[in-house]
């Protein structure tokens, strides 16, 4: 897989041989993105029913999997469907769940991006943050995806990209991605957004999603809710974009939702270096949750949800099953 530590000053791949490296590679962020962790998660059950030796030990592995990341469901999820293929098929059965979830990631994409596009007019500003592109994906992209595919549709979006604090996947990843997709894109400071949103400069906001609870409280990288606030304040409208496998509707709402705690180096230093006094107290939120009466609507596979969100996501989550990707 690509190393995204790595970018965008080298592009860099990295192979798994074990559960470990697996585990390790989603710890420190080499993939990271909701829907590339979904695969992951299910590639790494496949790697673990190759290497080890009994059933009992890939149950373990896949719980380990799981435990490595708790907010973002697609990695529940792409174990989970992983798993379900190991034990009625085993390792052969594990791997060609995985190359599903990957071959279908980026067809689910593809067609989210195509629904998306819609909500972007011609020559419009776009603002997204965090990184939701072909990198956190297998492929195509959610928020980016909806922006490309107004691109490839000659709808010339502009983008504003957030940078992302602490750890920058706007600055590194989304405006490396954008850069190579030749979109024409320009980076600010996170607290850049709320005076271009007061001239005027930003006509949608686009993000995507770690994991949507069934009344369509929205999990996302921290400042999301921030995001959505201001968007809320000056009349932008605050768009969504996941693909259905990253709706849980086990999860009631937005309350439910654990959200991962980091490592305080990532706030404390910057590219290396220490900016904060030692043994200062950090608090790192990697994710915040945006209530869904914020959220003008949420683009998936199947199309554009608006509120009420219980009843359209469980309706997108029927359709998308019942189509083939
Ligand atoms: O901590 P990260 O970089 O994994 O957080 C990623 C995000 O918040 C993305 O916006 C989300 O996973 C959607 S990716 C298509």
């Amino acid at each position: 897989m690509i190393d995204q530590r790595a970018l965008p000053g080298r592009l860099r791949f990295i192979t798994c041989a074990t559960v470990d490296d697996v585990c390790d590679a989603i710890n420190t962020l080499a993939v990271r993105g909701a829907p590339a962790l979904g695969a992951t998660g299910a590639y790494g059950v496949a790697l673990a029913a190759r290497t080890l030796g009994n059933a009992r030990s890939v149950r373990a592995a896949a719980k380990r999997i799981v435990a490595t990341r708790p907010t973002a469901v697609n990695l529940a999820w792409g174990v989970g469907r992983a798993m379900h293929a190991f034990e009625h098929a085993g390792a052969t059965g594990a791997l060609a769940e995985a190359e599903t979830i990957a071959d279908e990631d980026v067809a689910r994409n593809r067609a989210l991006g195509a629904h998306g596009a819609e909500l972007l007019g011609v020559g419009g500003t776009v603002l997204t943050h965090c990184n939701a592109g072909a990198l956190a994906c297998v492929g195509y992209g959610t928020a980016l995806g909806v922006i490309r595919a107004a691109a490839e549709r000659g709808k010339r979006p502009r983008v504003w990209v957030d940078e992302t604090r602490p750890v920058l996947q706007g600055a590194r990843l989304t405006a490396w991605e954008l850069d190579r997709l030749g979109i024409d894109a320009t980076l600010v400071a996170d607290v850049a957004a709320a005076s271009l949103m007061a001239a005027g400069e930003v006509d949608c906001v686009v993000v995507g999603a770690d994991r949507i609870a069934a009344n369509g409280d929205v999990a996302n990288k921290v400042g999301t809710y921030g995001l959505a606030v201001l968007a809320h304040h000056h009349h932008v409208p605050f768009y969504v974009a996941a693909p259905t496998s990253t709706i849980d509707v086990r999860t009631p709402d937005g309350a439910a939702i654990t959200v991962e705690e980091r490592d305080p180096a990532e706030v404390t230093t910057f590219a290396g270096t220490r900016i904060a006094p030692l043994g200062m107290a950090v608090a790192n939120p990697a994710f915040d949750v945006t209530p869904a009466r914020l959220v003008a609507a949420i683009v998936t596979e199947a199309g554009i949800a608006r509120r009420p969100y219980r009843r359209s996501l469980a309706s997108h989550i029927r359709l998308a099953a019942a189509h083939s990707f």
